[in-house]
């Protein structure tokens, strides 16, 4: 049985935590798109031609640990607005989504664009400076060098980077729940997203 939950969300908002519980408690795959972005991001910062990288993309390109940093981040921004980069990615994640057992896939444009006709949709956002205060702690927390300000103008300049652009814009399916994190505990963020789900298998 093909079941697909699509969560989509600005930088931060907590879509990768709830992402990965929803999935352990279905028992469902995973796939974190942000990964596919990133790992186009970065290897344009070695020169590489984004619409090149993203059709050469592997499997291995997602598992390193170095696409986890603020300058991959941006450059993922920054490639994700190019229509062919999208365009290249769109199959891997549509037969990752109607795989059988279920599938989990967080996101910018998963119930808008890679799988409108997903079972469950969620849109999981915060205020800006929550998501900015969440990322430098945990930046902080693994010992990168960060500040209050600069990570808030990063997250502001993405957010508006990943709204404005005219491919798959980030925005909330119209049948999508939204889940605002801002006042919650990841257990209750994690909670709200299960219940929202069963709502809709229902
Ligand atoms: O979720 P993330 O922070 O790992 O995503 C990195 C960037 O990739 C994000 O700023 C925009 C882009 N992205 C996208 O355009 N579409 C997706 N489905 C996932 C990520």
């Amino acid at each position: 049985m093909a079941f697909t939950i699509a969560i989509d969300g600005p930088a931060a908002a907590g879509k990768g935590t709830i992402s990965k519980a929803i999935a352990a408690h279905f028992g469902f795959a995973h796939l974190d798109t942000g990964l596919l972005y990133r790992a186009v991001g970065a290897r344009t910062l070695d020169g590489t031609d984004p619409i090149d990288a993203a059709r050469a993309l592997t499997a291995e390109d997602l598992a390193a640990d170095s696409l986890r940093t603020p300058e991959v981040a941006q450059a993922a921004s920054r490639v994700a607005v190019i229509g062919e980069v999208r365009a290249a990615l769109v199959d891997f994640q549509r037969a990752f989504a109607r795989r059988a057992g279920g599938a989990v896939l967080d996101g910018r444009d998963i119930g808008t664009v890679i799988c409108p006709e997903a079972e469950a949709k969620l849109f999981v956002t915060a205020s800006a400076e929550v998501r900015a205060e969440r990322r430098y702690l945990e930046l902080i927390g693994k010992g990168h060098d960060a500040s209050r300000e600069a990570v808030l103008a990063d997250v502001k300049e993405r957010d508006a980077r990943d709204m404005e652009r005219a491919e798959a814009p980030l925005k909330p399916a119209e049948d999508a729940v939204l889940i605002d994190t801002s006042e919650l505990a990841i257990d209750a963020a994690v909670q709200a997203a299960i219940a929202a789900v069963e709502a809709q298998r229902a």
